[in-house]
């Protein structure tokens, strides 16, 4: 599943590589206040599920997905530990059976156009197009635009501070991921303070922008 609309509703996706749980529940109230509500916590630590666990149970107005779903596993543990949706940086048919069974929206990835038009064969309007910058970026968007013009795409991957407005003004791009967002190391040092200027910096140029 991915509904154009619901990946649009947020145009910038905070990825975050959390190291400790015992961080997930202010992590997520700093973002929510800042008014980002989707969330993506990457499946890249010991306590990413736990961390969803938490943010699910704990902090109900944060829309908690699991990245790095890489496999039937890491999907079923996702749903299991409450993740309203899901990220892969790949689309195998494997991936995509166990991300379709999961009933929750995805974000499948690509980074080609045969793949992207696989994803296109098989019902996806949004994909994640992963890694964006080290895969051609805003020229890639641009040519992929004008052949495969139904599918919208998530970049994540070297998106920052400096080029995600030009990303977001492009028309088949739905929302932006990134780790500038909420950076593991303010996270560790529990710099919410920081955390909250750079989440607040994103939404206001966000409504600025529109
Ligand atoms: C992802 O998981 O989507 C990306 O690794 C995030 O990449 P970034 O750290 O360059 O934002």
């Amino acid at each position: 599943m991915s509904a154009p609309d619901y990946w649009r509703s947020q145009p910038v996706i905070p990825v975050v590589v959390i190291n400790d749980s015992a961080n997930a529940v202010q992590l997520a109230r700093t973002l929510v206040d800042a008014g980002l509500l989707k969330i993506e916590i990457t499946l890249r630590t010991e306590a990413a599920l736990k961390s969803i666990e938490l943010i699910a149970n704990e902090v109900p107005e944060a829309i908690v997905g699991a990245g790095t779903v890489v496999n039937e596993k890491t999907a079923q543990s996702a749903l299991n530990a409450g993740a309203k949706y899901l990220v892969s940086p790949g689309a195998t048919p494997s991936v995509l059976a166990s991300l379709d069974a999961t009933k929750l929206p995805y974000l499948p990835g690509a980074a080609t156009v045969s793949e992207a038009l696989l994803l296109v064969e098989h019902g996806i309007s949004t994909a994640k197009f992963f890694p964006a910058v080290e895969s051609g970026g805003i020229a890639w968007l641009k040519a992929v635009s004008s052949v495969i013009p139904q599918l919208s795409f998530c970049p994540t991957g070297g998106i920052s501070p400096s080029n995600y407005q030009d990303f977001l003004a492009l028309p088949n791009v739905a929302c932006v991921g990134g780790s500038w967002v909420a950076p593991s190391k303010l996270i560790a040092e529990q710099n919410w303070t920081e955390i909250s200027k750079l989440s607040n910096a994103v939404f206001n140029n966000e409504n600025n922008g529109k």
